[in-house]
């Protein structure tokens, strides 16, 4: 029997499909297994699945032995796993991906209602019993309709929020690393601009481009100052891609008119400045959580283990 370790709880039916086959050593905790803890249980393992949590390390990689087969990374991002250092030993990564697309296109579009329409602020007033009363100009936001979408990086996630952002009267534009897109454009009527122009000319920016040293900081002091300053910027993909302070900078000079975040440059921290600013929708890394979209990923997650273990080749291979 194969061992598998899983660092930390996930949905029961994910876990029971790597336990009718395997030895599985589990751990209670949903947001994952301390370091110290990974690097004891992983020892003679064959497989690790692992959360966007953990760092996945070449410490990790040979604290768990020659035999280790594979990395199952209950995520579709696998900045926290060390591709390269797998590889020098013949580990195959996986991820989870198309599975927590329209969940977290879902939350994309969420923020940018809620920023855009200050439904955050609005709440706030009534949950402090602040006093209030309609008024002509009372928390006016801005419509959307009309309005551009950038979007950076249109692969599916990215895809799927234009189209809900389609679906509430604004145009869509897009950069990409990886070349034109034509059918997504298409479908989308989605224009292809370069990154510094996408930058400048969107009134909404949205990013869906996976983090790498690449995209690091991808939005710094020069971008954020390259905005209009009635430009929102909208990030469900991961919190490095974003100078934070520097964001925290330009949303408190009003160089640009809010953000809407869900992933944070060092989570579970948040720049404290941020939370005191109300042209801030701040939420603490929601993309995927649903109980159908997590389930959803577990048992891919547990499908990918399966068949590496089986010497099969898995699904979801990333590189
Ligand atoms: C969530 O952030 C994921 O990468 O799955």
């Amino acid at each position: 029997m194969s061992r598998v370790v899983v660092s930390g709880r996930i949905p029961a039916d994910g876990l029971a499909a790597l336990q009718e086959q395997h030895e599985v050593v589990s751990w209670d905790d949903a947001s994952g297994m301390p370091r110290a803890e990974l690097l004891r249980r992983v020892a003679g393992a064959d497989a690790i699945v692992s959360l966007l949590t953990d760092q996945i390390d070449a410490e990790v990689l040979d604290s768990a032995g020659p035999q280790l087969k594979v990395v199952a990374n209950v995520a579709v991002g696998f900045n926290n796993v060390d591709v390269d250092a797998c590889k020098e030993r013949s580990v195959v990564v996986t991820n989870t991906p198309d599975v927590l697309t329209d969940a977290t296109a879902d939350i994309a579009l969420g923020l940018i209602l809620m920023i855009t329409r200050r439904l955050a602020e609005g709440e706030r007033v009534i949950r402090n019993q602040e006093p209030w009363k309609w008024g002509m100009f009372y928390l006016l936001g801005s419509g959307l309709q009309g309005k551009t979408l950038g979007i950076v990086g249109l692969g599916g996630i990215g895809a799927a929020t234009a189209r809900r952002a389609k679906a509430f009267g604004m145009k869509i534009a897009y950069s990409s690393r990886s070349g034109p897109k034509p059918e997504l454009a298409d479908e989308l009527d989605a224009t292809l601009l370069g990154f510094d122009e996408l930058v400048a000319t969107s009134d909404v920016l949205s990013l869906h481009a996976p983090y790498s040293p690449a995209t690091h900081h991808l939005i710094g002091a020069e971008q954020l100052a390259a905005m209009k300053d009635s430009a929102y910027l909208i990030n469900t993909a991961r919190g490095p891609m974003v100078d934070e302070s520097a964001l925290f900078k330009a949303l408190k000079s009003g160089q640009i008119a809010g953000a809407g975040l869900d992933v944070f440059e060092e989570e579970p921290a948040v720049h404290p400045g941020l939370s005191e600013l109300d042209n801030a929708v701040l939420l603490p890394h929601l993309g995927s959580a649903t109980v159908e979209t997590r389930t959803a990923m577990a048992m891919l997650a547990a499908l990918n283990t399966n068949a590496v273990l089986a010497g099969q080749a898995p699904p979801n291979p990333v590189t």
